[in-house]
């Protein structure tokens, strides 16, 4: 499969494009293409000095549109503000199948902690705004509660659950087989994509817990 991720250039980016290369042909799309092309050969030197011949797949990178062109599956790795902006860049230029995966997690610190800004500030879930801003599209919302820390060190091992929520259920199982390719994450589906909150609240929750603990870079895992 052809993954590209937007937003790629960042942390939780690096680890899908590490994670995945194993099997598949990543790009890696950025506003700036000089800088998604630098971070692209910088993951692929991490990757082929870690996985070797074990490794399938390539990674590139582009700038933001075209890297959505021709992508079966499309992580959209970027900040909760930049969704309307990016999805109206990219709309019309994404395949009729293409998958959309939203880990995005609408968050802000105030005085009390970590705080999900749509309970907040009476707005959108992300996967809700993605859904109007990309309509008739294919989304599913997963990876909000792992930490990209975990995510890029591919020498750890982790033990985590990724809940899942969309409507279509051929994009979840496509999106199920790509978390359970990466060793130790275990998909949970959630329901449908107007659900996505009840996972998008666990970020910011986790956090709290984590400063407030001492414990770094929690996940979960339901028993
Ligand atoms: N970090 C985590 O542990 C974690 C865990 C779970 C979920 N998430 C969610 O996953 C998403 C990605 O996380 P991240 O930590 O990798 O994010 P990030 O580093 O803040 O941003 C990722 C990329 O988005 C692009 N970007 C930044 N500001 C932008 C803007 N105003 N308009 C358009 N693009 C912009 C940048 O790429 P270019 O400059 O190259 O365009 C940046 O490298 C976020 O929505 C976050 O809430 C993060």
């Amino acid at each position: 499969m052809k993954i590209s991720i937007i937003g790629g250039t960042g942390g939780m980016g690096e680890g899908f494009a590490l994670r995945w290369v194993v099997n598949h042909d990543i790009t890696i799309g950025s506003r700036d293409a000089q800088k998604a092309i630098n971070s692209a050969e910088q993951y692929m030197n991490t990757a082929t000095s870690s996985y070797g011949n074990n490794m399938k797949g390539t990674i590139k990178g582009a700038d933001y549109v075209s890297s959505s062109r021709d992508s079966d599956i499309l992580i959209l790795s970027i900040p909760y503000e930049s969704i309307k902006l990016t999805c109206d860049s990219i709309s019309n230029g994404i395949k009729k199948d293409c998958i959309i995966v939203s880990p995005i997690v609408p968050m802000e610190r105030n005085d009390f902690g970590f705080t999900y800004i749509p309970f907040e500030k009476n707005m959108k879930s992300a996967a809700h705004l993605l859904a109007e801003n990309l309509p008739d599209k294919k989304i599913v919302s997963a990876f909000h509660t792992i930490s990209e820390v975990k995510l890029k060190n591919i020498n750890e091992s982790l033990d985590s659950d990724i809940f899942v929520c969309g409507d279509d259920q051929d994009s979840i199982i496509k999106v199920n087989q790509l978390i359970g390719e990466i060793k130790g994450l275990r998909p949970l589906y959630l329901g449908s994509l107007s659900l996505s909150y009840q996972a998008e609240v666990l970020t910011p929750m986790l956090l709290n817990a984590s400063k407030k603990n001492k414990i770094k870079h929690p996940g979960i895992k339901l028993t």
